[in-house]
Parts: structure tokens; sequence; C-alpha cells
């Protein structure tokens, strides 16, 4: 049987990870997480002060950088190297010059291969912005994952206030929309919906009714299969 591959795009914070990890588990598939990849290679180049705007020295920076995602007790961990990244990624200035590291046309490119060679090794539930326009483009199911800014920006904020971080939901919300726009509007690969996916809108759903849904058409396509 060919394998099951499912993309799963959006803007940020829509539920995307979450919502992968848990449709990954429930299918017994690998479950990747592209955003890591490019704000693991982001936290290198800030620890580095690279220029951001040097796409030469980012691929050089990339060329030895391994980025790999060992689980431990279900739990997925993000390494660099020998290093472990999962949390020092999730900073706030990493996620405030990421969209600009990942507007590189060359990175893009060589994280791209880097996924599709992951993607080789078995069904996997993949989740970014270009998954279904441009790494996976097969993919049996393509999800397009939105929430209103609102609702996104909120949840957000909500998590972060859990996690014990000081942050302004104004603040985190103009972010958030500035990241998108940027995200929308570069010139290579930008966050579209592709044109076989499907759109779900969570804004008034629990992550659990869109794991089901998501699960239900898993399901009715290997039905057809
Ligand atoms: O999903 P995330 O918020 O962790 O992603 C971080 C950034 O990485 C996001 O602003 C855009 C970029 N990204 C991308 O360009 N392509 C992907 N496949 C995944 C993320």
């Amino acid at each position: 049987m060919e394998q099951f591959n499912i993309a799963i795009d959006g803007p940020a914070s829509a539920g995307k990870s979450t919502i992968a990890k848990q449709v990954a588990k429930e299918l017994g598939l690998t479950y990747l997480d592209t955003g890591a990849m490019y704000r693991a290679l982001t936290y290198m180049a800030l620890v580095h002060k690279l220029n951001l705007e040097d796409e030469t020295a980012l691929l050089n920076l990339l060329a030895d950088t391994e980025i790999s995602f060992p689980s431990n007790q279900g739990m997925q961990h993000v390494f660099i190297n020998k290093m472990e990244v999962t949390e020092v990624i999730r900073s706030k200035e990493v996620t405030q010059n990421v969209s600009l590291v990942s507007s590189h046309k060359n990175v893009r490119k060589k994280m791209v291969s880097r996924q599709q060679k992951i993607a080789q090794q078995g069904g996997i539930v993949m989740d970014g912005r270009d998954i279904g326009t441009v790494v996976l483009p097969n993919a049996a199911l393509k999800i397009y994952l939105v929430a209103s800014a609102e609702e996104r920006a909120l949840r957000r904020y909500r998590e972060s206030i859990e996690k014990g971080m000081q942050v302004s939901l104004e603040e985190l919300t103009a972010d958030m929309i500035a990241r998108d726009n940027y995200d929308m509007n570069r010139e290579a690969s930008p966050l579209k919906k592709a044109e076989d996916a499907i759109e779900i809108d969570s804004t008034n759903l629990s992550i659990n009714q869109v794991v089901e849904m998501i699960l239900d058409y898993a399901k009715n396509y290997q039905k057809k299969v």
C-alpha cells in the first residue's frame, strides 16, 4: 500500500502541532514539526550573532547544524547536534526572528530536502506552512487549519501564562499578525492553502473535535483506497 502522509498547514497558533501530534499518535505515524527546524536554525544564528539577511552565512551554519527529534516517553524533544533546544527555540527572540530566517529561498530548499528525507522513512504527519504545497504535494490528506486572530492570540497567551512567562496580550497579538503577514507574503513558498486541502476553522472547536474530524477524513480516505 502507498505510504500514508498527512500535511497540516496554517497560520501561527492555529493548534497545528498539538493536533498533528495527536493525529500521528492515533494513526501510529511519525510526527514532524517543521517550524521547529526553522526555529532551531534561527536560534543558532542568534547565538552566532549572524546577520539574518545573509543567506550564505545561514546556509553555512545549516550545513553544520544537525537537527533531530528524539522522543522520550511520548514527548518529542528537539536537539541541535548534541544540545537540547526544545524550550529555547520557543523564546520571544527566536519567534520574532524566525520568519526572516525562513524567508530565504535556499534555506527553504535545504529544509524541504531534509523534511522529504524524513518522510521517506514511513508514514508521517507534518505540520508547517508549505507542507501541502511544496514538501508533500502528494500527501493523502491535506488540512489547512485556521482560527480567528483573536482566538489564536488568546490561546498563545494562556499557554504562555501557564508556563509562567510574562507576556502582554496586545504585544502577542501584534507580533502574531506581523508574523502571519510576513509568512503569507514572502516570495519563497508563502503560506497558502493547497488547492486540494480541506480547510478547518478551529475558532469554536476543541482540540479533540479537530482531531476527530481529521481522523474521520483519514478513515474515509483509507476506505476509498
Ligand atoms: O509553526 P511555527 O510557529 O513554530 O513556525 C515558525 C516559523 O517558521 C513560522 O513563522 C514560519 C516558518 N515556517 C515555514 O516557513 N515553513 C514551515 N514549513 C514551517 C514554519
